[in-house]
């Protein structure tokens, strides 16, 4: 029996990507060092070696890339803004010319019928600052402020949707604690400090936005999953799966929606010796300021076992076996549902858009000029499913952007996967439409599918 998918009309359909991974252009057009521009010259930090110096060039590209977002039929793009490209020193003087290539490009995406969603920071710091000790520094607080404020003022005439930060979990514990981004720390206690200025700073940003009179919608993005035991009756995997929870996603969602950070977890943390970051007067009220949706990020669910060498979580995922993409990450699309269900009962936020979810494979140009790729359309077929059943049960899903729309630089991947719903040969920068966009653009046309 097939069974149909419905989308309400209007519904966001979009794709999305970061400044870094696609733009090039790295030491062109008066930008300033990004701690990634520096972070990928230290051997074995990446694993092929390789830059997004040049990535995919969307910098002298973006027309190309913006006609085929109009001929497949995507409503919105999301696309970052490189700090250091518009502030080289990361405070004070403003590059015109960074300015004026954001406006291009926006005023690109207008010309073509596609809406705007920029987010401000995918994780590009300028190194000037992060020589000033970057995100642990409070008062960074301010500094990104500041640049917002610049943002709003130059640009906001022209974006439709605004995102303050990409996951503040990945760049806090990715870049400071695990260390496999920039600016590669190793430090859990000096992590949850910079996630609590990540979290301040998307504060001041929203609270600087509505001073501004500009009425798109602002929000963030969170990298959510669900944490499950992997034994469900081994008592130290459910404390493993608890501890994890509270990791992964209570830290976040609890400070914006609740105004607090998990006492248990953080009284657990401190038994462990993790020194937790100093939360001053008013913190909890400038980050729990009223967003107008809530961005989630997802790829996959989490089966977690206890860990001894794991400090301070000692929890780590395990694979079940499941089906995988090529990033090896497992589908798991009832852990999807789970995890929408979860964020409504527990923070029922005005509107969710779903701003990055998709899946990596080994995607290459045949020879009769096709990048067929039917795991990406199972993986959207499958975990589309589970947005439209989310928006019949009368969850407020406004919109969902595939990552990514070309294929990219993969942070400390480089460039052994590919995301994209447009192939990329590096060599030659020719863009090729994979299969999947074909049948996206279908669905988008049709409100939906059946399967
Ligand atoms: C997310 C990042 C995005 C991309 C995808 C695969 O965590 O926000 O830049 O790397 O994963």
């Amino acid at each position: 029996m097939t069974k149909r998918y419905n989308f309400p009309e209007g519904f966001l359909w979009g794709s999305a990507s970061a400044s870094y991974q696609i733009e090039g252009a790295a030491f062109e057009g008066g930008k300033g060092e990004s701690i990634w521009d520096r972070f990928v010259q230290t051997p074995g930090n990446i694993d092929d070696g390789c830059t997004g110096g040049v990535s995919c060039d969307f910098y002298h590209r973006y027309e190309e890339d913006i006609a085929i977002m109009k001929r497949l039929g995507l409503r919105v793009y999301r696309m970052s803004v490189s700090w250091p490209r518009i502030m080289p020193k990361g405070t004070g003087e403003v590059n015109r010319e960074g300015v004026e290539f954001y406006r291009k490009v926006l005023q690109c995406l207008r010309d073509n019928g596609v809406k705007s969603c920029l987010t401000i920071y995918h994780w590009d710091l300028p190194q000037a600052l992060q020589n000033r000790g970057g995100w642990a520094n409070r008062e960074i607080v301010g500094w990104f402020e500041e640049y917002a404020k610049v943002l709003y003022a130059e640009l906001g005439d022209l974006v439709d949707i605004w995102i303050t930060i990409n996951e503040p979990i990945i760049a806090a514990m990715n870049g400071h604690w695990i260390g496999e981004h920039a600016p590669g720390h190793h430090d859990y206690s000096h992590a949850l400090l910079v996630a609590h200025h990540l979290l301040m700073a998307h504060g001041a940003a929203v609270k600087a936005y509505r001073k501004t009179g500009l009425k798109a919608d602002i929000g963030c993005s969170m990298n959510m999953q669900m944490e499950y035991p992997f034994i469900p009756d081994d008592e130290r995997d459910v404390e493993a799966a608890k501890i994890m929870m509270a990791h992964q996603n209570e830290f976040y969602l609890d400070a914006i929606f609740k105004r607090r950070y998990p006492a248990e977890y953080f009284e657990i943390l401190q038994s462990r010796g993790v020194v937790l970051p100093e939360v001053l007067e008013g913190d909890m009220e400038l980050i729990g300021q009223k967003i107008d949706f809530l961005g989630i990020n997802t790829y996959f669910a989490e089966y977690v076992k206890y860990d001894a060498a794991r400090w301070p979580v000692f929890a780590a995922a395990e694979k079940t076996g499941r089906e995988a993409t090529d990033a090896k990450w497992e589908l798991c699309p009832d852990g999807f549902r789970a995890l929408l269900e979860w964020v409504q009962k527990n923070y029922a936020p005005d509107k969710i858009i779903i701003t990055e979810n998709g899946a990596a494979c080994n995607d290459w140009v045949k020879q009769n000029g096709k990048v067929e790729d039917p795991n990406r359309r199972e993986y959207l077929e499958r975990y589309l499913a589970e947005v439209a059943g989310a928006i019949e049960r009368g969850i407020n899903i406004a919109g969902y952007f595939y990552w990514c729309f070309t294929d990219n630089f993969e942070w400390a991947r480089g460039y052994t996967v590919r995301f994209g719903i447009v192939h990329i040969d590096y060599k030659t920068q020719k863009r090729t439409i994979k299969e999947s966009a074909y049948w996206l653009a279908e669905v988008i046309k049709n409100g939906g599918y059946s399967l």
